[in-house]
């Protein structure tokens, strides 16, 4: 339940929250990340913790391609993380400075967030030919999010993703007056679900209008859900006229919370102006799951057995195969293959 998996691409921040010339602090996944933005708008990330006597570089400054730690000066090169020069030395020692190095992390901007590599700890350091490419939503080019929100989650990075795509919670977390018109009104609902690489997806059906917010996009608008471990899921949506696409990925901060990052990206030209009623919205969206969150930790504390039913939670169900899986894979060094099947799932919501 616990464990955070390795070999995987997680966001560590949003490319809006990383300005040039700057250098921030994350832990991820328990560790402590330095992440940074040159003058050039190149990112980089490294451990943000000094060789030397351990403190974090990220109080230091960054000048070029180079950190300089705050507390002695010593400067890291911060492409290869090889340190370059320590000012204390004299022509009379003869250190090797750059046998001197901090780690570094695979770090990639795509689509409007700053993605980290985390390699498995347990063997040697993969090739960057073993490294996939960072998860990127078909069909949407180089296009930056509309908005990007991001919010901590204080549980352990399985509840938020089986809280996330949970289909059941909906109607009872949830509740908005601009969402749906009148009464609540369940029904049963009949999806196609298939395998892809690394998780599954809903397959792409026309959705009934009843969705106000969605008319936007025009007529027939279809909409598909795609999952992908470690955590991300993909929200697509096309009308006749414009699409767009919700974005969740979820990122361990360590085993107790983790980060949500919500981007929303669309290819409505007149539609920034409702980027700050869209924030808004998000925000309180989130807030929504945070708040059932916070209040299902109060249960978790006694560490009570819990329940997956069919079909509601047969998506969480299908989460845990695919992580064991993975783990399995990566212990044993052998190709993930995907356990899933196709298969309609049905619930009343
Ligand atoms: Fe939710």
């Amino acid at each position: 339940m616990t464990t955070l998996l390795r070999n995987c691409w997680y966001v560590a921040v949003s490319s809006k929250d990383l300005k040039p010339k700057k250098i921030i602090h994350k832990k991820i996944l328990g560790e402590p990340i330095l992440i940074g933005r040159k003058k050039n708008g190149q990112v980089f990330a490294m451990r943000d913790i000094c060789p030397h006597r351990g403190i974090p570089l990220s109080y230091g400054s960054l000048d070029q391609d180079d950190i300089t730690c705050r507390y002695h000066g010593w400067k890291f090169n911060t492409n290869n993380g090889k340190c370059k020069e320590i000012p204390s030395l004299t022509k009379y020692d003869n250190l090797d400075v750059e046998r001197i190095q901090v780690l570094t992390y695979p770090c990639e901007e795509v689509q409007g967030n700053i993605w980290i590599y985390f390699i498995n700890t347990n063997k040697s350091q993969s090739k960057s030919t073993d490294i996939p490419s960072v998860p990127t939503i078909p069909d949407f080019g180089k296009l930056s999010p509309g908005i990007t929100e991001t919010m901590q989650f204080s549980c352990n990075i399985d509840h938020a993703i089986i809280g996330l795509m949970d289909p059941a919670h909906g109607p009872y977390i949830h509740d908005a007056w601009w969402w749906r018109s009148g009464p609540r009104k369940f029904r049963v609902k009949e999806k196609h679900y298939e395998p892809v690489s690394q998780g599954f997806r809903l397959v792409s059906y026309n959705m009934p209008v009843s969705a106000r917010p969605y008319k936007i996009l025009g007529k027939d608008v279809s909409i598909e859900i795609i999952f992908q471990l470690p955590g991300v899921r993909t929200e697509i949506l096309k009308g006749d006229r414009y699409s767009a696409c919700l974005l969740t990925c979820i990122t361990p901060i360590d085993e107790y919370s983790c980060e949500i990052f919500q981007s929303v990206y669309w290819t409505i030209p007149w539609a920034a102006v409702f980027k700050p009623l869209l924030s808004l919205l998000t925000r309180q969206f989130l807030a929504q799951d945070r708040d059932a969150i916070i209040q299902q930790q109060e249960g978790l504390m006694y560490d009570p057995s819990l329940m997956l039913i069919d079909d509601a939670d047969t998506q969480a169900k299908w989460y845990f195969r695919l992580k064991q899986e993975y783990q399995r894979s990566q212990e044993n060094n052998i190709p993930f293959v995907n356990p899933l099947d196709p298969k309609i799932l049905r619930w009343r919501s």
